[in-house]
Protein backbone atom coordinates (compact mmCIF):
# COMPACT_ATOMS: atom_id res chain seq x y z
CA UNK A 1 0.00 0.00 0.00
CA UNK A 2 2.90 2.18 1.18
CA UNK A 3 4.23 2.06 -2.69
CA UNK A 4 1.45 2.61 -4.30
CA UNK A 5 0.72 6.10 -2.15
CA UNK A 6 4.04 6.94 -2.93
CA UNK A 7 3.46 6.40 -6.38
CA UNK A 8 0.72 8.95 -6.30
CA UNK A 9 2.19 10.92 -4.20
CA UNK A 10 5.52 11.41 -6.33
CA UNK A 11 3.46 11.90 -9.29
CA UNK A 12 1.63 14.88 -7.91
CA UNK A 13 5.12 15.88 -6.72
CA UNK A 14 5.80 16.27 -10.24
CA UNK A 15 2.86 17.48 -11.76
CA UNK A 16 3.60 20.81 -9.13
CA UNK A 17 6.96 21.39 -10.57
CA UNK A 18 5.96 21.70 -13.99
CA UNK A 19 8.79 21.92 -16.32
CA UNK A 20 11.32 22.11 -13.76
CA UNK A 21 12.92 24.49 -11.03
CA UNK A 22 15.17 25.71 -13.52
CA UNK A 23 12.09 26.55 -15.80
CA UNK A 24 9.82 27.92 -12.83
CA UNK A 25 13.11 30.71 -11.53
CA UNK A 26 13.60 31.67 -15.30
CA UNK A 27 9.94 32.26 -15.09
CA UNK A 28 10.11 34.35 -11.67
CA UNK A 29 13.53 36.07 -13.33
CA UNK A 30 10.87 37.69 -16.13
CA UNK A 31 8.62 38.75 -13.15
CA UNK A 32 6.11 36.52 -13.98
CA UNK A 33 4.19 34.03 -11.30
CA UNK A 34 3.58 30.43 -12.19
CA UNK A 35 0.49 28.55 -13.32
CA UNK A 36 -0.45 27.51 -10.02
CA UNK A 37 1.00 30.60 -8.39
CA UNK A 38 -1.58 32.53 -10.52
CA UNK A 39 -4.57 30.20 -9.66
CA UNK A 40 -3.60 30.06 -5.71
CA UNK A 41 -3.59 34.19 -5.63
CA UNK A 42 -7.09 34.22 -8.20
CA UNK A 43 -9.02 31.31 -6.09
CA UNK A 44 -10.13 31.61 -2.65
CA UNK A 45 -7.41 29.61 -0.40
CA UNK A 46 -8.25 26.23 -0.64
CA UNK A 47 -10.89 26.14 -3.32
CA UNK A 48 -9.50 25.13 -6.53
CA UNK A 49 -9.46 21.51 -7.22
CA UNK A 50 -7.56 20.13 -10.41
CA UNK A 51 -8.77 18.38 -13.03
CA UNK A 52 -6.26 16.15 -15.29
CA UNK A 53 -3.24 16.77 -13.31
CA UNK A 54 -2.13 13.45 -14.28
CA UNK A 55 -2.65 13.64 -18.25
CA UNK A 56 0.31 13.69 -20.72
CA UNK A 57 0.68 14.26 -24.27
CA UNK A 58 0.58 10.74 -26.50
CA UNK A 59 3.51 12.28 -28.94
CA UNK A 60 6.19 10.00 -30.20
CA UNK A 61 7.80 11.91 -32.76
CA UNK A 62 10.64 13.95 -32.33
CA UNK A 63 11.81 11.81 -29.28
CA UNK A 64 8.68 13.86 -27.39
CA UNK A 65 7.64 10.14 -25.72
CA UNK A 66 11.31 10.85 -23.38
CA UNK A 67 9.64 14.60 -22.51
CA UNK A 68 6.67 13.99 -20.77
CA UNK A 69 5.03 16.06 -18.12
CA UNK A 70 2.28 15.70 -15.82
CA UNK A 71 -0.65 18.01 -17.01
CA UNK A 72 0.76 18.49 -20.07
CA UNK A 73 1.60 22.20 -19.77
CA UNK A 74 -2.07 23.66 -18.39
CA UNK A 75 -3.64 23.38 -15.13
CA UNK A 76 -7.29 23.15 -14.88
CA UNK A 77 -9.81 22.80 -12.80
CA UNK A 78 -12.48 24.80 -10.73
CA UNK A 79 -12.49 26.57 -7.47
CA UNK A 80 -14.43 30.28 -6.18
CA UNK A 81 -13.62 33.69 -5.99
CA UNK A 82 -15.38 35.28 -3.52
CA UNK A 83 -17.37 32.00 -2.71
CA UNK A 84 -18.62 32.21 -6.32
CA UNK A 85 -17.80 28.67 -8.65
CA UNK A 86 -15.65 29.71 -11.50
CA UNK A 87 -14.13 27.50 -13.93
CA UNK A 88 -10.02 27.96 -14.70
CA UNK A 89 -7.24 26.99 -17.14
CA UNK A 90 -3.62 28.15 -16.75
CA UNK A 91 -1.22 27.62 -19.37
CA UNK A 92 1.86 26.47 -18.05
CA UNK A 93 5.07 28.50 -19.33
CA UNK A 94 7.54 26.21 -17.49
CA UNK A 95 6.53 23.15 -19.82
CA UNK A 96 7.09 23.66 -23.72
CA UNK A 97 6.88 26.99 -23.25
CA UNK A 98 3.16 26.68 -22.65
CA UNK A 99 2.71 25.53 -25.83
CA UNK A 100 -0.88 23.44 -26.95
CA UNK A 101 -1.08 19.82 -27.76
CA UNK A 102 -3.82 17.90 -28.37
CA UNK A 103 -4.49 16.42 -25.19
CA UNK A 104 -3.51 20.23 -23.32
CA UNK A 105 -6.63 21.36 -25.68
CA UNK A 106 -8.55 18.18 -24.17
CA UNK A 107 -8.17 19.63 -20.64
CA UNK A 108 -9.21 22.73 -21.30
CA UNK A 109 -12.42 21.91 -23.52
CA UNK A 110 -12.98 19.97 -20.74
CA UNK A 111 -13.94 22.42 -18.35
CA UNK A 112 -15.40 24.08 -20.58
CA UNK A 113 -18.25 21.72 -20.82
CA UNK A 114 -18.64 21.51 -17.62
CA UNK A 115 -18.87 25.75 -16.70
CA UNK A 116 -21.39 25.11 -19.68
CA UNK A 117 -23.56 22.43 -18.36
CA UNK A 118 -23.35 23.81 -14.57
CA UNK A 119 -23.83 27.29 -15.57
CA UNK A 120 -20.65 29.42 -13.87
CA UNK A 121 -17.68 31.57 -15.74
CA UNK A 122 -14.79 30.55 -17.48
CA UNK A 123 -11.85 32.20 -16.77
CA UNK A 124 -7.91 31.18 -18.86
CA UNK A 125 -4.94 32.56 -17.77
CA UNK A 126 -2.79 32.61 -21.32
CA UNK A 127 0.86 32.17 -21.26
CA UNK A 128 2.01 29.95 -24.04
CA UNK A 129 4.49 29.97 -27.33
CA UNK A 130 1.32 28.46 -29.19
CA UNK A 131 0.50 25.21 -31.29
CA UNK A 132 2.75 22.60 -30.44
CA UNK A 133 5.51 22.45 -33.16
CA UNK A 134 6.16 18.47 -32.40
CA UNK A 135 2.13 18.02 -32.78
CA UNK A 136 1.44 19.53 -36.05
CA UNK A 137 -2.26 19.88 -36.94
CA UNK A 138 -3.64 17.65 -33.89
CA UNK A 139 -3.07 21.16 -32.13
CA UNK A 140 -4.27 23.09 -34.44
CA UNK A 141 -7.50 20.70 -34.19
CA UNK A 142 -6.72 21.17 -30.64
CA UNK A 143 -7.33 25.38 -30.87
CA UNK A 144 -10.37 24.60 -33.39
CA UNK A 145 -12.18 22.62 -30.54
CA UNK A 146 -11.39 25.47 -28.14
CA UNK A 147 -12.91 28.46 -30.39
CA UNK A 148 -15.80 26.08 -31.60
CA UNK A 149 -16.73 25.63 -27.43
CA UNK A 150 -16.05 29.36 -27.23
CA UNK A 151 -18.44 29.91 -29.52
CA UNK A 152 -20.87 27.99 -27.94
CA UNK A 153 -20.81 29.19 -24.74
CA UNK A 154 -21.01 32.87 -25.74
CA UNK A 155 -23.48 34.60 -24.45
CA UNK A 156 -24.69 31.33 -21.71
CA UNK A 157 -21.57 32.24 -19.55
CA UNK A 158 -19.29 34.70 -19.01
CA UNK A 159 -15.80 34.08 -20.12
CA UNK A 160 -13.14 36.19 -19.33
CA UNK A 161 -9.05 35.97 -20.90
CA UNK A 162 -6.23 36.98 -19.32
CA UNK A 163 -3.10 37.06 -21.05
CA UNK A 164 -0.26 36.94 -19.10
CA UNK A 165 2.90 35.84 -21.14
CA UNK A 166 2.82 35.26 -25.13
CA UNK A 167 -0.22 34.48 -27.08
CA UNK A 168 0.44 34.36 -30.89
CA UNK A 169 -0.87 32.87 -34.15
CA UNK A 170 -3.89 31.23 -33.87
CA UNK A 171 -4.17 31.09 -30.10
CA UNK A 172 -4.99 34.36 -29.79
CA UNK A 173 -8.79 33.86 -31.24
CA UNK A 174 -9.44 32.30 -28.17
CA UNK A 175 -9.29 35.61 -26.35
CA UNK A 176 -10.82 37.46 -28.97
CA UNK A 177 -13.83 35.24 -28.83
CA UNK A 178 -14.47 35.61 -25.02
CA UNK A 179 -16.04 38.26 -23.57
CA UNK A 180 -13.15 40.45 -21.94
CA UNK A 181 -9.43 39.84 -22.51
CA UNK A 182 -7.22 41.78 -19.42
CA UNK A 183 -3.19 42.22 -20.91
CA UNK A 184 -0.46 42.32 -18.60
CA UNK A 185 2.29 45.62 -18.99
CA UNK A 186 5.85 44.56 -20.74
CA UNK A 187 4.97 40.84 -20.02
CA UNK A 188 2.57 39.65 -23.20
CA UNK A 189 1.75 40.38 -26.19
CA UNK A 190 -0.98 39.47 -28.68
CA UNK A 191 -0.65 39.20 -32.69
CA UNK A 192 -1.65 36.90 -35.86
CA UNK A 193 2.00 36.95 -37.01
CA UNK A 194 5.16 38.30 -35.07
CA UNK A 195 8.12 40.76 -36.13
CA UNK A 196 9.80 38.62 -37.82
CA UNK A 197 6.80 37.12 -40.16
CA UNK A 198 6.16 41.18 -40.66
CA UNK A 199 9.95 42.27 -41.49
CA UNK A 200 9.75 39.31 -44.24
CA UNK A 201 6.08 40.20 -45.50
CA UNK A 202 5.97 43.61 -45.05
CA UNK A 203 9.41 45.21 -44.53
CA UNK A 204 8.09 46.83 -41.52
CA UNK A 205 10.46 46.65 -38.37
CA UNK A 206 8.54 46.32 -35.34
CA UNK A 207 9.19 45.32 -31.46
CA UNK A 208 6.60 43.03 -30.16
CA UNK A 209 5.83 45.29 -27.39
CA UNK A 210 5.02 47.70 -30.70
CA UNK A 211 2.96 44.99 -32.68
CA UNK A 212 1.19 43.38 -29.68
CA UNK A 213 1.83 44.96 -26.39
CA UNK A 214 -0.53 46.01 -23.73
CA UNK A 215 -0.10 49.52 -24.40
CA UNK A 216 -0.69 49.08 -28.18
CA UNK A 217 -3.96 46.86 -27.88
CA UNK A 218 -5.25 48.63 -25.01
CA UNK A 219 -4.98 51.96 -26.96
CA UNK A 220 -4.77 51.14 -30.65
CA UNK A 221 -6.94 48.28 -31.87
CA UNK A 222 -8.97 47.45 -28.47
CA UNK A 223 -8.28 44.25 -28.64
CA UNK A 224 -7.14 44.68 -24.70
CA UNK A 225 -10.37 45.61 -22.35
CA UNK A 226 -7.86 46.18 -19.69
CA UNK A 227 -4.48 46.54 -18.86
CA UNK A 228 -2.42 45.50 -15.45
CA UNK A 229 0.85 46.49 -14.30
CA UNK A 230 1.69 42.87 -13.13
CA UNK A 231 0.34 39.55 -12.80
CA UNK A 232 -1.21 40.77 -9.18
CA UNK A 233 -3.25 43.51 -10.53
CA UNK A 234 -4.41 41.42 -13.65
CA UNK A 235 -5.77 38.68 -11.08
CA UNK A 236 -7.25 41.43 -8.63
CA UNK A 237 -8.74 43.35 -12.06
CA UNK A 238 -10.29 40.19 -12.92
CA UNK A 239 -11.61 39.20 -9.33
CA UNK A 240 -13.44 42.63 -9.33
CA UNK A 241 -14.52 42.29 -12.87
CA UNK A 242 -16.10 39.07 -11.69
CA UNK A 243 -18.10 40.80 -9.00
CA UNK A 244 -20.35 42.95 -11.26
CA UNK A 245 -20.85 39.48 -13.15
CA UNK A 246 -23.82 36.82 -12.91
CA UNK A 247 -22.61 33.29 -13.05
CA UNK A 248 -24.83 32.83 -16.11
CA UNK A 249 -27.28 33.86 -18.40
CA UNK A 250 -30.52 32.69 -16.79
CA UNK A 251 -28.97 34.99 -13.14
CA UNK A 252 -28.66 38.45 -12.17
CA UNK A 253 -25.56 40.09 -10.87
CA UNK A 254 -25.62 39.71 -7.34
CA UNK A 255 -26.87 42.37 -5.36
CA UNK A 256 -24.96 44.05 -2.42
CA UNK A 257 -26.87 45.38 0.47
CA UNK A 258 -27.53 48.61 0.37
CA UNK A 259 -28.73 51.28 2.59
CA UNK A 260 -30.82 54.31 1.26
CA UNK A 261 -30.19 57.34 2.64
CA UNK A 262 -30.36 61.21 1.36
CA UNK A 263 -29.19 60.49 -2.19
CA UNK A 264 -29.35 64.17 -3.57
CA UNK A 265 -25.89 65.36 -5.10
CA UNK A 266 -25.65 68.78 -5.11
CA UNK A 267 -22.36 68.13 -7.17
CA UNK A 268 -23.95 66.99 -10.49
CA UNK A 269 -25.42 70.52 -10.73
CA UNK A 270 -22.17 72.20 -11.33
CA UNK A 271 -20.82 69.71 -13.62
CA UNK A 272 -22.09 71.30 -16.88
CA UNK A 273 -20.35 74.47 -18.05
CA UNK A 274 -23.28 77.71 -19.35
CA UNK A 275 -21.46 77.53 -22.74
CA UNK A 276 -22.32 74.62 -24.40
CA UNK A 277 -19.15 74.20 -26.33
CA UNK A 278 -17.12 74.02 -23.43
CA UNK A 279 -15.80 70.47 -22.58
CA UNK A 280 -16.15 68.75 -19.16
CA UNK A 281 -15.26 65.15 -17.63
CA UNK A 282 -18.52 62.89 -18.06
CA UNK A 283 -16.66 60.79 -15.69
CA UNK A 284 -17.70 63.53 -12.69
CA UNK A 285 -21.16 62.75 -13.86
CA UNK A 286 -20.71 59.40 -13.60
CA UNK A 287 -19.11 59.56 -9.81
CA UNK A 288 -22.43 61.37 -8.67
CA UNK A 289 -24.28 59.19 -9.46
CA UNK A 290 -23.01 55.78 -8.63
CA UNK A 291 -22.09 54.11 -5.41
CA UNK A 292 -18.88 55.38 -4.33
CA UNK A 293 -16.05 53.94 -6.26
CA UNK A 294 -17.81 51.17 -7.58
CA UNK A 295 -17.14 52.20 -11.70
CA UNK A 296 -14.68 49.79 -13.05
CA UNK A 297 -14.16 51.05 -16.48
CA UNK A 298 -13.75 49.06 -19.79
CA UNK A 299 -11.28 50.37 -22.77
CA UNK A 300 -10.06 53.20 -20.68
CA UNK A 301 -7.40 54.08 -23.36
CA UNK A 302 -9.20 53.07 -26.40
CA UNK A 303 -11.98 55.51 -28.22
CA UNK A 304 -12.08 57.83 -25.31
CA UNK A 305 -15.31 60.01 -26.63
CA UNK A 306 -17.28 57.02 -25.07
CA UNK A 307 -16.94 55.74 -21.59
CA UNK A 308 -18.46 52.23 -21.17
CA UNK A 309 -18.17 50.46 -17.54
CA UNK A 310 -19.53 48.32 -14.87
CA UNK A 311 -20.81 49.90 -11.93
CA UNK A 312 -23.30 50.21 -9.15
CA UNK A 313 -26.39 51.83 -8.15
CA UNK A 314 -27.84 51.05 -4.93
CA UNK A 315 -25.78 47.99 -4.68
CA UNK A 316 -27.48 46.62 -8.43
CA UNK A 317 -24.56 45.92 -10.50
CA UNK A 318 -25.38 48.49 -14.07
CA UNK A 319 -23.44 48.53 -16.75
CA UNK A 320 -23.18 52.31 -17.89
CA UNK A 321 -22.33 53.87 -21.67
CA UNK A 322 -21.46 57.68 -21.46
CA UNK A 323 -20.58 59.86 -24.31
CA UNK A 324 -17.22 62.03 -23.22
CA UNK A 325 -17.37 65.56 -24.24
CA UNK A 326 -13.06 65.96 -23.14
CA UNK A 327 -12.63 63.29 -26.60
CA UNK A 328 -13.89 64.65 -29.84
CA UNK A 329 -16.71 67.29 -28.10
CA UNK A 330 -18.29 63.51 -27.57
CA UNK A 331 -18.80 62.17 -30.80
CA UNK A 332 -19.60 58.86 -32.14
CA UNK A 333 -16.53 57.26 -34.33
CA UNK A 334 -16.36 53.97 -35.91
CA UNK A 335 -14.14 53.04 -32.90
CA UNK A 336 -16.68 54.39 -30.13
CA UNK A 337 -19.90 52.56 -31.88
CA UNK A 338 -17.84 49.85 -31.77
CA UNK A 339 -16.92 49.84 -28.14
CA UNK A 340 -20.25 50.51 -27.10
CA UNK A 341 -21.76 47.89 -29.58
CA UNK A 342 -19.78 45.00 -27.78
CA UNK A 343 -20.32 46.33 -24.31
CA UNK A 344 -24.49 46.92 -24.80
CA UNK A 345 -24.57 43.12 -25.91
CA UNK A 346 -22.36 41.87 -23.44
CA UNK A 347 -24.63 43.48 -20.74
CA UNK A 348 -27.50 42.27 -22.47
CA UNK A 349 -26.20 39.02 -22.57
CA UNK A 350 -26.19 38.84 -19.06
CA UNK A 351 -28.97 40.59 -17.43
CA UNK A 352 -27.16 43.95 -16.48
CA UNK A 353 -29.08 46.95 -16.76
CA UNK A 354 -27.85 49.82 -18.76
CA UNK A 355 -27.86 53.47 -18.02
CA UNK A 356 -26.52 55.59 -21.13
CA UNK A 357 -25.35 59.51 -20.88
CA UNK A 358 -25.59 61.52 -23.53
CA UNK A 359 -24.05 64.13 -24.82
CA UNK A 360 -23.25 63.93 -28.34
CA UNK A 361 -22.72 66.30 -31.23
CA UNK A 362 -23.77 63.88 -33.60
CA UNK A 363 -21.27 61.64 -35.63
CA UNK A 364 -17.75 62.80 -36.80
CA UNK A 365 -17.93 63.70 -40.30
CA UNK A 366 -15.16 63.33 -43.31
CA UNK A 367 -13.76 61.05 -45.43
CA UNK A 368 -11.87 58.88 -43.36
CA UNK A 369 -14.86 58.01 -41.50
CA UNK A 370 -17.06 57.39 -44.47
CA UNK A 371 -14.10 55.17 -45.92
CA UNK A 372 -13.81 52.96 -42.76
CA UNK A 373 -17.28 52.36 -42.66
CA UNK A 374 -19.13 54.79 -40.06
CA UNK A 375 -22.75 54.04 -41.89
CA UNK A 376 -21.89 50.18 -40.45
CA UNK A 377 -20.32 50.96 -37.59
CA UNK A 378 -22.29 53.05 -36.10
CA UNK A 379 -25.54 50.98 -36.67
CA UNK A 380 -23.80 48.58 -34.63
CA UNK A 381 -24.25 50.33 -32.03
CA UNK A 382 -28.11 51.30 -33.03
CA UNK A 383 -29.15 47.92 -33.39
CA UNK A 384 -27.39 46.52 -30.59
CA UNK A 385 -29.30 48.99 -27.74
CA UNK A 386 -32.54 48.37 -30.20
CA UNK A 387 -32.02 44.83 -29.64
CA UNK A 388 -31.14 44.99 -25.37
CA UNK A 389 -34.20 43.68 -23.96
CA UNK A 390 -32.47 44.69 -20.41
CA UNK A 391 -33.75 47.57 -18.35
CA UNK A 392 -32.21 50.82 -20.44
CA UNK A 393 -32.45 54.04 -18.71
CA UNK A 394 -31.41 57.18 -20.67
CA UNK A 395 -29.95 60.80 -19.32
CA UNK A 396 -29.44 63.82 -21.48
CA UNK A 397 -26.95 66.29 -19.92
CA UNK A 398 -26.43 68.19 -22.62
CA UNK A 399 -26.52 67.85 -26.34
CA UNK A 400 -28.73 65.04 -28.50
CA UNK A 401 -27.82 65.88 -31.86
CA UNK A 402 -29.44 64.53 -35.13
CA UNK A 403 -29.26 60.71 -35.93
CA UNK A 404 -26.88 59.97 -32.52
CA UNK A 405 -30.15 60.93 -30.90
CA UNK A 406 -31.58 58.27 -32.16
CA UNK A 407 -28.86 55.68 -31.63
CA UNK A 408 -28.49 57.17 -27.79
CA UNK A 409 -31.02 54.99 -26.30
CA UNK A 410 -33.96 57.06 -27.11
CA UNK A 411 -37.30 56.01 -26.45
CA UNK A 412 -37.49 55.51 -30.06
CA UNK A 413 -35.41 52.16 -29.87
CA UNK A 414 -36.97 50.69 -26.99
CA UNK A 415 -35.47 52.84 -24.07
CA UNK A 416 -37.71 52.28 -20.94
CA UNK A 417 -37.07 55.43 -18.98
CA UNK A 418 -35.99 58.60 -20.33
CA UNK A 419 -34.58 61.67 -18.51
CA UNK A 420 -33.10 64.99 -19.22
CA UNK A 421 -31.59 67.64 -17.43
CA UNK A 422 -32.75 71.61 -18.32
CA UNK A 423 -29.38 71.82 -20.00
CA UNK A 424 -30.32 69.46 -22.72
CA UNK A 425 -30.35 70.23 -26.36
CA UNK A 426 -32.75 67.57 -28.26
CA UNK A 427 -32.42 69.37 -31.94
CA UNK A 428 -31.47 67.91 -35.51
CA UNK A 429 -28.08 69.62 -35.18
CA UNK A 430 -26.16 72.62 -33.20
CA UNK A 431 -28.02 76.25 -33.59
CA UNK A 432 -25.12 77.47 -35.30
CA UNK A 433 -25.13 74.69 -38.11
CA UNK A 434 -29.07 74.97 -38.55
CA UNK A 435 -29.21 78.73 -38.77
CA UNK A 436 -26.87 78.46 -41.62
CA UNK A 437 -28.80 76.46 -43.34
CA UNK A 438 -32.07 77.21 -42.98
CA UNK A 439 -31.70 81.09 -42.65
CA UNK A 440 -29.27 80.84 -45.74
CA UNK A 441 -31.01 83.49 -48.05
CA UNK A 442 -31.39 85.96 -45.00
CA UNK A 443 -27.96 85.85 -44.08
CA UNK A 444 -26.42 86.32 -47.28
CA UNK A 445 -28.90 89.19 -47.78
CA UNK A 446 -28.65 91.27 -44.85
CA UNK A 447 -26.29 93.97 -44.51
CA UNK A 448 -24.56 92.68 -41.37
CA UNK A 449 -24.62 88.89 -42.53
CA UNK A 450 -22.69 87.95 -39.31
CA UNK A 451 -25.07 89.72 -36.90
CA UNK A 452 -28.27 88.23 -38.65
CA UNK A 453 -26.28 84.49 -38.71
CA UNK A 454 -25.83 85.45 -34.62
CA UNK A 455 -29.55 86.38 -34.59
CA UNK A 456 -31.18 83.55 -36.20
CA UNK A 457 -28.45 81.20 -34.34
CA UNK A 458 -30.48 82.94 -31.36
CA UNK A 459 -33.70 82.27 -32.45
CA UNK A 460 -32.93 78.76 -33.57
CA UNK A 461 -31.19 77.85 -30.06
CA UNK A 462 -34.38 79.36 -28.01
CA UNK A 463 -37.02 77.12 -29.73
CA UNK A 464 -35.04 74.15 -29.95
CA UNK A 465 -32.02 73.75 -27.80
CA UNK A 466 -33.87 72.91 -24.66
CA UNK A 467 -35.51 69.37 -23.44
CA UNK A 468 -39.20 70.58 -23.34
CA UNK A 469 -40.00 69.61 -27.20
CA UNK A 470 -39.55 66.99 -26.82
CA UNK A 471 -40.63 66.31 -23.23
CA UNK A 472 -44.44 67.80 -24.75
CA UNK A 473 -44.06 64.54 -27.23
CA UNK A 474 -43.22 62.17 -24.23
CA UNK A 475 -39.80 61.17 -25.62
CA UNK A 476 -38.06 62.61 -22.10
CA UNK A 477 -40.51 61.06 -19.48
CA UNK A 478 -39.03 63.61 -17.54
CA UNK A 479 -37.40 66.50 -16.96
CA UNK A 480 -34.94 66.88 -13.72
CA UNK A 481 -32.73 68.43 -11.55
CA UNK A 482 -28.98 67.33 -11.88
CA UNK A 483 -29.20 66.61 -7.88
CA UNK A 484 -32.04 64.49 -7.83
CA UNK A 485 -30.67 61.86 -10.92
CA UNK A 486 -29.01 59.59 -8.29
CA UNK A 487 -32.64 59.44 -6.20
CA UNK A 488 -34.35 58.99 -9.77
CA UNK A 489 -32.25 56.45 -11.26
CA UNK A 490 -32.60 54.44 -8.28
CA UNK A 491 -36.26 54.45 -8.52
CA UNK A 492 -36.18 53.61 -12.40
CA UNK A 493 -33.91 50.78 -12.29
CA UNK A 494 -35.70 49.23 -8.81
CA UNK A 495 -38.89 49.57 -10.40
CA UNK A 496 -37.56 48.07 -13.89
CA UNK A 497 -36.16 45.17 -11.96
CA UNK A 498 -38.77 42.34 -12.99
CA UNK A 499 -39.05 43.97 -16.96
CA UNK A 500 -39.53 41.16 -19.38
CA UNK A 501 -39.77 41.39 -22.87
CA UNK A 502 -40.63 38.48 -24.73
CA UNK A 503 -39.16 38.07 -28.31
CA UNK A 504 -40.20 36.97 -31.99
CA UNK A 505 -39.09 33.17 -32.49
CA UNK A 506 -35.82 33.55 -35.35
CA UNK A 507 -32.69 31.62 -35.24
CA UNK A 508 -30.35 34.92 -34.76
CA UNK A 509 -30.80 38.74 -35.95
CA UNK A 510 -28.29 40.02 -38.44
CA UNK A 511 -26.32 42.46 -36.95
CA UNK A 512 -24.02 45.14 -38.89
CA UNK A 513 -20.81 43.69 -38.43
N1 LIG B 1 5.92 24.27 -29.43
C1 LIG B 1 6.74 23.52 -28.69
N2 LIG B 1 7.60 24.02 -27.81
C2 LIG B 1 7.65 25.35 -27.69
C3 LIG B 1 6.84 26.19 -28.44
C4 LIG B 1 5.95 25.60 -29.34
N3 LIG B 1 5.11 26.34 -30.06
N4 LIG B 1 7.10 27.48 -28.11
C5 LIG B 1 8.03 27.43 -27.16
N5 LIG B 1 8.41 26.15 -26.92
C6 LIG B 1 9.37 25.68 -25.95
C7 LIG B 1 10.80 26.02 -26.33
O1 LIG B 1 11.31 25.02 -27.13
C8 LIG B 1 11.44 26.09 -24.97
O2 LIG B 1 11.69 24.76 -24.54
P1 LIG B 1 12.82 24.43 -23.45
O3 LIG B 1 12.36 24.98 -22.16
O4 LIG B 1 12.90 22.96 -23.45
O5 LIG B 1 14.07 25.10 -23.94
C9 LIG B 1 10.37 26.64 -24.07
O6 LIG B 1 9.16 26.39 -24.74
C10 LIG B 1 10.48 28.13 -23.81
O7 LIG B 1 10.65 28.77 -25.07
P2 LIG B 1 11.78 29.86 -25.30
O8 LIG B 1 11.84 30.10 -26.76
O9 LIG B 1 13.03 29.48 -24.59
O10 LIG B 1 11.14 31.09 -24.52
P3 LIG B 1 11.20 32.63 -24.88
O11 LIG B 1 10.56 33.33 -23.75
O12 LIG B 1 12.58 33.02 -25.24
O13 LIG B 1 10.31 32.79 -26.21
C11 LIG B 1 8.37 32.47 -27.59
C12 LIG B 1 8.94 32.50 -26.17
C13 LIG B 1 6.91 32.08 -27.51
C14 LIG B 1 8.50 33.84 -28.25
C15 LIG B 1 9.18 31.48 -28.46
O14 LIG B 1 9.29 30.25 -27.75
C16 LIG B 1 8.54 31.19 -29.79
O15 LIG B 1 8.68 31.96 -30.73
N6 LIG B 1 7.85 30.03 -29.90
C17 LIG B 1 7.21 29.61 -31.13
C18 LIG B 1 5.96 30.38 -31.42
C19 LIG B 1 5.27 29.80 -32.63
O16 LIG B 1 5.67 30.03 -33.75
N7 LIG B 1 4.25 28.98 -32.37
C20 LIG B 1 3.60 28.18 -33.38
C21 LIG B 1 2.56 28.92 -34.15
S1 LIG B 1 1.08 29.27 -33.27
Amino acid sequence: MDSKINKLNNRIALAHLGGGQARIDKQHAKKKLTARERIDYLLDEGSFEEIGMLVTHRTTDFGMEKEIYFGDGVVTGYGTVNSRLVYIYAQDFTVFGGALSETHAEKICKIMDLAVKVGAPIIGLNDSGGARIQEGVRSLGGYADIFYRNVQASGVVPQISAIMGPCAGGAVYSPAMTDFTLMVENTSYMFVTGPNVVKTVTNESVTSEELGGAFTHASKSGVAHKTSANDIECLEDLKKLLSYLPQNNKETPQKLSFQLEDEIREVLSKIVPDNANKPYDMHDVIKGIIDEDSFYEIHKDYAENIIVGFSRIAGRSIGIIANQPMFLAGVLDVNSSKKAARFTRFCDCFNIPLLVLVDVPGFLPGTDQEWNGIIVHGAKLLYALSEATVPRVTVITRKAYGGAYDVMNSKHIGADFNFAWPTAEIAVMGAKGAAEIIFKKEIQEADDSTAKWKEKETEYADKFADPYRAARRGFIDEVILPEDTRKKLIKAFSMLENKVVDKPNRKHGNIPL
